[in-house]
Protein backbone atom coordinates (compact mmCIF):
# COMPACT_ATOMS: atom_id res chain seq x y z
CA UNK A 1 0.00 0.00 0.00
CA UNK A 2 1.40 3.38 -0.91
CA UNK A 3 1.64 5.96 1.58
CA UNK A 4 1.06 8.24 -0.73
CA UNK A 5 -2.36 10.52 -1.24
CA UNK A 6 -4.50 11.95 -4.40
CA UNK A 7 -5.45 16.05 -4.72
CA UNK A 8 -3.99 19.18 -4.84
CA UNK A 9 -4.14 19.59 -1.11
CA UNK A 10 -1.63 16.65 -0.77
CA UNK A 11 0.85 18.26 -2.66
CA UNK A 12 0.90 21.24 -1.16
CA UNK A 13 0.70 19.89 2.40
CA UNK A 14 3.85 17.59 0.87
CA UNK A 15 5.85 20.81 -0.25
CA UNK A 16 5.15 22.45 3.18
CA UNK A 17 6.56 19.85 4.91
CA UNK A 18 9.70 19.63 2.55
CA UNK A 19 13.00 21.11 4.53
CA UNK A 20 14.48 21.57 0.96
CA UNK A 21 11.67 23.54 -0.79
CA UNK A 22 13.31 27.09 -0.63
CA UNK A 23 15.73 26.01 -3.09
CA UNK A 24 13.95 26.28 -5.62
CA UNK A 25 14.23 30.27 -4.98
CA UNK A 26 17.68 29.76 -5.61
CA UNK A 27 17.09 28.69 -9.52
CA UNK A 28 16.22 30.93 -12.75
CA UNK A 29 12.68 28.82 -13.71
CA UNK A 30 12.06 29.42 -17.42
CA UNK A 31 8.78 30.98 -18.02
CA UNK A 32 6.14 30.95 -20.86
CA UNK A 33 4.77 33.82 -22.84
CA UNK A 34 3.05 35.19 -20.35
CA UNK A 35 5.35 35.19 -17.57
CA UNK A 36 4.10 32.12 -16.34
CA UNK A 37 6.64 29.05 -14.66
CA UNK A 38 6.96 26.34 -16.77
CA UNK A 39 7.18 22.75 -15.19
CA UNK A 40 10.76 21.69 -16.21
CA UNK A 41 11.38 18.01 -15.85
CA UNK A 42 14.25 18.31 -17.88
CA UNK A 43 17.03 18.64 -15.58
CA UNK A 44 18.48 15.40 -16.61
CA UNK A 45 19.40 16.67 -20.11
CA UNK A 46 20.41 20.15 -18.98
CA UNK A 47 20.09 21.36 -15.08
CA UNK A 48 18.59 24.91 -14.40
CA UNK A 49 20.78 28.01 -13.69
CA UNK A 50 21.37 29.03 -9.74
CA UNK A 51 20.99 32.90 -9.13
CA UNK A 52 24.38 32.89 -7.83
CA UNK A 53 26.05 31.44 -11.20
CA UNK A 54 26.38 34.60 -12.55
CA UNK A 55 27.95 36.36 -9.44
CA UNK A 56 30.60 33.56 -9.45
CA UNK A 57 31.17 34.06 -13.22
CA UNK A 58 31.51 37.76 -12.88
CA UNK A 59 33.76 37.18 -10.06
CA UNK A 60 36.65 36.05 -12.15
CA UNK A 61 35.95 38.71 -14.88
CA UNK A 62 36.09 41.44 -12.85
CA UNK A 63 39.69 39.54 -11.72
CA UNK A 64 40.29 39.25 -15.38
CA UNK A 65 39.67 42.82 -16.21
CA UNK A 66 41.30 44.33 -12.92
CA UNK A 67 44.34 41.97 -12.89
CA UNK A 68 45.04 40.48 -16.25
CA UNK A 69 47.80 37.61 -15.81
CA UNK A 70 48.07 38.40 -12.25
CA UNK A 71 44.76 36.90 -11.59
CA UNK A 72 46.45 33.26 -11.79
CA UNK A 73 48.13 34.10 -8.34
CA UNK A 74 46.06 36.93 -6.89
CA UNK A 75 42.61 37.26 -8.09
CA UNK A 76 40.18 36.63 -4.89
CA UNK A 77 40.16 32.72 -5.85
CA UNK A 78 43.75 32.26 -7.22
CA UNK A 79 43.19 30.70 -10.87
CA UNK A 80 46.34 28.62 -10.93
CA UNK A 81 44.24 26.50 -7.90
CA UNK A 82 41.00 26.85 -9.77
CA UNK A 83 40.16 23.59 -10.01
CA UNK A 84 41.00 22.14 -6.84
CA UNK A 85 38.07 24.41 -5.25
CA UNK A 86 35.83 22.06 -6.67
CA UNK A 87 37.36 18.98 -5.69
CA UNK A 88 36.23 17.78 -2.34
CA UNK A 89 32.37 18.89 -2.82
CA UNK A 90 32.29 16.91 -6.03
CA UNK A 91 33.95 13.92 -4.25
CA UNK A 92 31.37 14.08 -2.12
CA UNK A 93 28.84 14.00 -4.74
CA UNK A 94 30.10 10.97 -6.62
CA UNK A 95 31.19 9.11 -3.05
CA UNK A 96 35.09 9.26 -3.64
CA UNK A 97 38.32 10.69 -2.04
CA UNK A 98 39.10 13.95 -3.34
CA UNK A 99 42.80 12.17 -4.54
CA UNK A 100 40.07 9.81 -6.96
CA UNK A 101 38.47 12.98 -8.70
CA UNK A 102 39.60 15.76 -11.23
CA UNK A 103 37.05 18.26 -13.04
CA UNK A 104 38.79 18.50 -16.37
CA UNK A 105 37.93 18.54 -19.86
CA UNK A 106 34.11 17.16 -21.46
CA UNK A 107 32.68 13.47 -21.15
CA UNK A 108 33.31 11.95 -24.10
CA UNK A 109 36.82 13.02 -23.95
CA UNK A 110 37.70 12.16 -20.60
CA UNK A 111 36.32 8.72 -21.28
CA UNK A 112 38.91 8.31 -24.19
CA UNK A 113 41.53 9.41 -21.41
CA UNK A 114 40.44 6.96 -19.46
CA UNK A 115 40.53 4.09 -21.85
CA UNK A 116 43.82 5.33 -22.75
CA UNK A 117 44.29 3.92 -19.57
CA UNK A 118 42.09 1.25 -19.37
CA UNK A 119 41.61 -0.53 -22.35
CA UNK A 120 45.15 -1.94 -22.94
CA UNK A 121 44.08 -4.59 -25.74
CA UNK A 122 45.82 -7.86 -25.96
CA UNK A 123 45.58 -10.02 -28.65
CA UNK A 124 43.10 -12.36 -26.59
CA UNK A 125 41.72 -9.71 -24.59
CA UNK A 126 40.64 -7.25 -26.52
CA UNK A 127 37.06 -7.13 -26.55
CA UNK A 128 34.78 -3.76 -24.85
CA UNK A 129 31.13 -4.88 -23.24
CA UNK A 130 28.80 -2.43 -23.29
CA UNK A 131 24.69 -1.94 -22.28
CA UNK A 132 23.18 -2.15 -25.11
CA UNK A 133 21.11 0.94 -25.38
CA UNK A 134 24.03 3.03 -24.07
CA UNK A 135 24.16 6.70 -24.81
CA UNK A 136 25.85 7.09 -28.65
CA UNK A 137 28.56 8.54 -27.43
CA UNK A 138 29.70 5.88 -25.22
CA UNK A 139 29.52 3.71 -28.22
CA UNK A 140 31.25 5.81 -30.55
CA UNK A 141 33.64 6.03 -28.16
CA UNK A 142 34.52 2.68 -27.37
CA UNK A 143 34.11 1.68 -31.26
CA UNK A 144 36.75 3.77 -32.28
CA UNK A 145 39.05 2.68 -29.39
CA UNK A 146 38.70 -0.93 -31.11
CA UNK A 147 39.38 0.75 -34.42
CA UNK A 148 42.78 3.11 -32.88
CA UNK A 149 43.86 -0.72 -31.69
CA UNK A 150 43.52 -2.24 -34.96
CA UNK A 151 40.57 -4.57 -34.07
CA UNK A 152 37.00 -4.98 -35.59
CA UNK A 153 34.51 -2.70 -34.28
CA UNK A 154 31.70 -5.03 -34.78
CA UNK A 155 33.75 -8.28 -33.51
CA UNK A 156 35.02 -6.34 -30.70
CA UNK A 157 32.00 -4.81 -28.99
CA UNK A 158 29.94 -7.50 -26.98
CA UNK A 159 26.43 -5.64 -25.68
CA UNK A 160 24.65 -6.37 -22.81
CA UNK A 161 20.91 -6.96 -23.88
CA UNK A 162 17.92 -6.70 -21.93
CA UNK A 163 15.60 -10.01 -22.79
CA UNK A 164 13.00 -10.09 -25.57
CA UNK A 165 9.86 -7.79 -24.63
CA UNK A 166 11.75 -6.38 -21.52
CA UNK A 167 13.51 -3.17 -21.31
CA UNK A 168 15.90 -3.66 -18.20
CA UNK A 169 19.02 -5.38 -18.06
CA UNK A 170 19.42 -8.43 -16.20
CA UNK A 171 22.62 -9.09 -13.98
CA UNK A 172 21.98 -13.09 -14.67
CA UNK A 173 23.00 -12.29 -18.05
CA UNK A 174 25.91 -10.17 -17.35
CA UNK A 175 26.90 -12.91 -15.49
CA UNK A 176 26.62 -15.19 -17.93
CA UNK A 177 28.18 -13.23 -20.75
CA UNK A 178 31.08 -12.38 -18.29
CA UNK A 179 30.98 -16.86 -18.24
CA UNK A 180 31.34 -17.52 -21.74
CA UNK A 181 33.42 -14.49 -22.89
CA UNK A 182 35.15 -12.63 -19.90
CA UNK A 183 38.70 -14.28 -20.95
CA UNK A 184 38.34 -11.98 -24.21
CA UNK A 185 37.12 -8.76 -22.40
CA UNK A 186 39.82 -5.94 -22.03
CA UNK A 187 36.87 -3.39 -20.93
CA UNK A 188 33.14 -3.33 -18.83
CA UNK A 189 32.53 -0.13 -19.78
CA UNK A 190 28.46 0.74 -18.66
CA UNK A 191 26.17 3.75 -17.89
CA UNK A 192 26.09 3.89 -14.62
CA UNK A 193 22.54 5.01 -14.76
CA UNK A 194 20.83 4.60 -18.21
CA UNK A 195 19.94 7.60 -19.75
CA UNK A 196 16.82 5.97 -21.82
CA UNK A 197 15.55 3.08 -19.10
CA UNK A 198 16.64 5.38 -16.22
CA UNK A 199 18.11 2.25 -14.38
CA UNK A 200 20.57 2.89 -12.14
CA UNK A 201 22.73 -0.58 -12.09
CA UNK A 202 24.90 -1.97 -9.14
CA UNK A 203 28.25 -0.53 -9.73
CA UNK A 204 30.07 -2.79 -6.95
CA UNK A 205 28.05 -5.55 -8.11
CA UNK A 206 29.25 -5.05 -11.83
CA UNK A 207 32.57 -4.04 -10.77
CA UNK A 208 33.03 -7.05 -8.91
CA UNK A 209 31.82 -8.99 -11.72
CA UNK A 210 34.33 -7.64 -14.17
CA UNK A 211 37.63 -7.58 -12.15
CA UNK A 212 36.66 -11.66 -11.64
CA UNK A 213 36.99 -12.44 -14.73
CA UNK A 214 39.84 -9.93 -15.26
CA UNK A 215 38.41 -7.36 -17.04
CA UNK A 216 38.77 -3.52 -16.41
CA UNK A 217 35.20 -1.24 -15.25
CA UNK A 218 34.57 1.93 -16.08
CA UNK A 219 31.23 3.95 -15.42
CA UNK A 220 29.83 6.45 -17.27
CA UNK A 221 27.88 8.36 -14.76
CA UNK A 222 26.57 11.59 -16.68
CA UNK A 223 22.92 10.27 -15.25
CA UNK A 224 23.93 9.59 -11.78
CA UNK A 225 26.11 12.73 -10.36
CA UNK A 226 24.04 14.75 -8.70
CA UNK A 227 20.97 12.42 -8.78
CA UNK A 228 21.54 8.92 -6.72
CA UNK A 229 24.89 8.33 -4.55
CA UNK A 230 27.18 7.00 -6.90
CA UNK A 231 29.73 5.60 -3.64
CA UNK A 232 32.32 5.47 -6.50
CA UNK A 233 35.49 4.79 -4.00
CA UNK A 234 33.19 2.02 -2.39
CA UNK A 235 32.29 0.24 -6.03
CA UNK A 236 35.82 -0.62 -6.12
CA UNK A 237 35.79 0.56 -10.55
CA UNK A 238 39.09 1.15 -11.95
CA UNK A 239 37.08 5.29 -13.36
CA UNK A 240 34.34 7.05 -13.83
CA UNK A 241 33.53 10.07 -16.07
CA UNK A 242 30.39 12.01 -15.87
CA UNK A 243 29.35 15.95 -16.93
CA UNK A 244 27.63 18.52 -14.95
CA UNK A 245 25.17 20.20 -17.09
CA UNK A 246 22.51 17.93 -15.88
CA UNK A 247 21.97 17.36 -12.24
CA UNK A 248 25.01 19.14 -11.67
CA UNK A 249 23.46 22.55 -13.12
CA UNK A 250 26.64 23.85 -14.19
CA UNK A 251 25.58 25.20 -17.92
CA UNK A 252 25.41 23.94 -21.03
CA UNK A 253 28.69 21.92 -22.40
CA UNK A 254 30.31 22.62 -19.07
CA UNK A 255 32.87 20.45 -17.84
CA UNK A 256 33.37 17.02 -16.87
CA UNK A 257 34.06 15.15 -14.21
CA UNK A 258 36.67 12.21 -13.84
CA UNK A 259 37.40 9.44 -10.73
CA UNK A 260 39.96 7.46 -11.13
CA UNK A 261 40.55 4.71 -8.27
CA UNK A 262 43.07 5.34 -5.24
CA UNK A 263 44.78 2.15 -6.00
CA UNK A 264 46.12 3.88 -9.17
CA UNK A 265 46.70 6.78 -8.06
CA UNK A 266 50.27 6.32 -7.90
CA UNK A 267 51.20 3.71 -10.56
CA UNK A 268 53.46 5.89 -13.05
CA UNK A 269 53.57 2.73 -15.09
CA UNK A 270 50.33 3.50 -16.46
CA UNK A 271 49.50 4.46 -20.04
CA UNK A 272 48.33 8.08 -20.50
CA UNK A 273 48.03 10.74 -22.24
CA UNK A 274 49.44 13.93 -20.77
CA UNK A 275 50.44 17.61 -20.75
CA UNK A 276 51.74 20.39 -18.82
CA UNK A 277 48.63 20.41 -15.75
CA UNK A 278 49.53 16.28 -15.57
CA UNK A 279 53.20 17.58 -14.46
CA UNK A 280 54.23 18.13 -10.55
CA UNK A 281 52.52 21.25 -9.43
CA UNK A 282 55.76 22.33 -7.62
CA UNK A 283 57.83 21.99 -10.65
CA UNK A 284 55.54 23.31 -13.51
CA UNK A 285 56.67 26.84 -14.58
CA UNK A 286 60.23 25.66 -14.30
CA UNK A 287 59.39 24.48 -17.73
CA UNK A 288 62.62 22.94 -18.38
CA UNK A 289 62.28 19.48 -16.22
CA UNK A 290 61.90 15.90 -16.67
CA UNK A 291 58.24 14.69 -17.02
CA UNK A 292 57.46 14.64 -13.85
CA UNK A 293 53.90 12.67 -13.05
CA UNK A 294 50.76 14.22 -10.69
CA UNK A 295 49.45 11.23 -8.46
CA UNK A 296 45.47 10.76 -8.28
CA UNK A 297 43.16 11.87 -10.74
CA UNK A 298 44.38 15.07 -10.99
CA UNK A 299 47.22 13.41 -12.88
CA UNK A 300 45.45 13.06 -16.14
CA UNK A 301 45.04 16.56 -16.46
CA UNK A 302 46.20 18.25 -19.65
CA UNK A 303 45.41 22.24 -19.97
CA UNK A 304 45.17 24.69 -17.59
CA UNK A 305 41.69 24.47 -17.07
CA UNK A 306 38.65 27.03 -18.71
CA UNK A 307 38.20 29.54 -15.65
CA UNK A 308 35.01 30.70 -16.74
CA UNK A 309 33.53 27.45 -16.84
CA UNK A 310 34.78 26.27 -13.58
CA UNK A 311 32.84 28.99 -11.51
CA UNK A 312 29.86 28.08 -12.74
CA UNK A 313 30.38 24.50 -11.36
CA UNK A 314 31.71 26.48 -8.10
CA UNK A 315 28.30 27.96 -8.05
CA UNK A 316 26.48 24.62 -7.96
CA UNK A 317 28.66 22.82 -6.19
CA UNK A 318 28.60 25.28 -2.92
CA UNK A 319 24.87 24.79 -2.99
CA UNK A 320 25.27 21.17 -3.37
CA UNK A 321 27.96 21.45 -0.27
CA UNK A 322 25.39 23.15 2.03
CA UNK A 323 22.43 20.91 1.20
CA UNK A 324 24.40 17.44 1.07
CA UNK A 325 23.30 14.64 -1.58
CA UNK A 326 21.96 12.10 1.09
CA UNK A 327 19.35 14.67 2.06
CA UNK A 328 18.95 15.59 -1.42
CA UNK A 329 18.62 11.85 -2.37
CA UNK A 330 16.26 11.57 -0.06
CA UNK A 331 13.91 14.00 -0.97
CA UNK A 332 14.39 12.71 -4.55
CA UNK A 333 12.75 9.73 -4.01
CA UNK A 334 9.82 10.92 -2.22
CA UNK A 335 8.89 13.15 -4.54
CA UNK A 336 9.93 10.52 -7.37
CA UNK A 337 7.95 8.07 -5.45
CA UNK A 338 4.71 10.62 -5.79
CA UNK A 339 5.33 10.85 -9.28
CA UNK A 340 4.79 6.99 -9.92
CA UNK A 341 1.93 7.37 -7.48
CA UNK A 342 0.12 9.34 -9.57
CA UNK A 343 1.13 8.18 -13.10
CA UNK A 344 -0.25 4.70 -12.10
CA UNK A 345 -3.75 6.00 -10.97
CA UNK A 346 -3.84 7.00 -15.30
CA UNK A 347 -3.97 3.38 -15.74
CA UNK A 348 -1.92 0.51 -17.27
CA UNK A 349 -3.98 0.66 -20.66
CA UNK A 350 -2.69 4.17 -20.96
CA UNK A 351 0.75 4.19 -19.54
CA UNK A 352 3.64 1.47 -18.46
CA UNK A 353 6.79 2.95 -16.41
CA UNK A 354 9.81 1.72 -17.72
CA UNK A 355 12.02 2.68 -15.21
CA UNK A 356 12.88 -0.08 -12.28
CA UNK A 357 10.16 0.46 -9.20
CA UNK A 358 12.48 -0.46 -6.34
CA UNK A 359 13.40 3.22 -5.36
CA UNK A 360 17.21 1.79 -4.95
CA UNK A 361 17.56 1.46 -8.50
CA UNK A 362 16.84 4.56 -10.05
CA UNK A 363 17.50 7.96 -9.31
CA UNK A 364 14.43 11.12 -10.24
CA UNK A 365 14.08 10.41 -14.29
CA UNK A 366 10.94 8.08 -14.89
CA UNK A 367 10.87 7.02 -18.62
CA UNK A 368 6.78 6.43 -19.26
CA UNK A 369 5.74 4.02 -22.00
CA UNK A 370 2.99 6.22 -23.61
CA UNK A 371 0.34 3.25 -25.25
CA UNK A 372 -0.84 4.40 -28.92
CA UNK A 373 0.95 7.53 -28.54
CA UNK A 374 3.62 9.67 -31.19
CA UNK A 375 5.20 12.49 -30.88
CA UNK A 376 1.99 14.68 -30.91
CA UNK A 377 1.67 13.61 -27.23
CA UNK A 378 4.92 15.58 -26.40
CA UNK A 379 3.97 18.26 -28.59
CA UNK A 380 0.73 18.69 -26.79
CA UNK A 381 2.51 18.38 -23.14
CA UNK A 382 4.67 21.13 -23.98
CA UNK A 383 1.92 23.39 -25.19
CA UNK A 384 0.25 22.65 -21.99
CA UNK A 385 3.72 24.15 -20.36
CA UNK A 386 5.30 21.07 -19.28
CA UNK A 387 9.12 20.59 -20.95
CA UNK A 388 9.41 16.84 -21.03
CA UNK A 389 11.67 14.69 -23.05
CA UNK A 390 10.32 12.34 -26.28
CA UNK A 391 12.53 9.39 -27.41
CA UNK A 392 10.75 7.34 -30.45
CA UNK A 393 9.27 5.39 -30.64
CA UNK A 394 6.75 6.25 -27.61
CA UNK A 395 8.63 7.24 -24.49
CA UNK A 396 8.36 10.80 -22.47
CA UNK A 397 11.25 11.17 -19.92
CA UNK A 398 10.78 13.10 -17.01
CA UNK A 399 12.78 14.06 -14.11
CA UNK A 400 11.56 15.83 -11.42
CA UNK A 401 14.53 17.11 -9.85
CA UNK A 402 14.53 17.70 -5.98
CA UNK A 403 16.66 20.68 -5.98
CA UNK A 404 13.93 22.91 -8.01
CA UNK A 405 10.97 20.91 -8.59
CA UNK A 406 7.92 20.60 -6.21
CA UNK A 407 5.02 18.46 -5.36
CA UNK A 408 2.80 20.32 -6.74
CA UNK A 409 4.24 20.67 -9.80
CA UNK A 410 4.22 16.87 -10.20
CA UNK A 411 0.76 17.22 -9.49
CA UNK A 412 -0.09 19.66 -11.77
CA UNK A 413 1.98 18.03 -14.39
CA UNK A 414 -0.13 14.61 -14.05
CA UNK A 415 -3.63 16.74 -14.24
CA UNK A 416 -1.91 17.75 -17.92
CA UNK A 417 -0.81 14.42 -18.74
CA UNK A 418 -4.31 13.47 -17.55
CA UNK A 419 -6.33 15.73 -19.85
CA UNK A 420 -4.08 15.05 -22.67
CA UNK A 421 -5.00 11.48 -22.76
CA UNK A 422 -8.48 12.07 -22.48
C1 LIG B 1 25.06 9.13 -20.79
C2 LIG B 1 25.76 10.15 -21.62
N1 LIG B 1 27.01 9.88 -22.06
C3 LIG B 1 27.68 10.77 -22.82
C4 LIG B 1 27.13 11.99 -23.17
C5 LIG B 1 27.92 12.92 -24.04
O1 LIG B 1 28.39 13.99 -23.30
P1 LIG B 1 29.42 15.09 -23.87
O2 LIG B 1 28.78 15.70 -25.06
O3 LIG B 1 29.52 16.05 -22.74
O4 LIG B 1 30.69 14.40 -24.16
C6 LIG B 1 25.84 12.32 -22.70
C7 LIG B 1 25.23 13.59 -23.06
O5 LIG B 1 24.10 13.89 -22.77
C8 LIG B 1 25.15 11.37 -21.91
O6 LIG B 1 23.91 11.60 -21.47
Amino acid sequence: MSHYKLGLEYAKQQDQNDALSNYRNQFYIPKDKNGNDLIYMTGNSLGLQPKTTKQYINQELDDWANLGVEGHMHAKHPWLKYHEYLTESMAKIVGAKPIEVVVMNTLTANLHLMMVSFYQPTKSRYKILIEADAFPSDKYAVESQLRHHGFDDKKGLILWKARKGEELANYEDLESILETHGHEIALVMIGGVNYYTGQFFDLKRITELGHKHGCKVGFDCAHGAGNVELNLHDSGADFAVWCTYKYLNSGPGSLAGCFVHERHAYNKNLNRFTGWWSHNKETRFKMRDEFDQLPGAEGWQLSNPPILSMAAIKASLDMFHEVGIKKLVGKSKKLTGYFEFLLKQLGEDKIRIITPSNPNERGCQLSIQVKNSDKTLHNKLTDAGVISDWREPDVIRCAPVPLYNSFEEVYRMIEKLKEILN
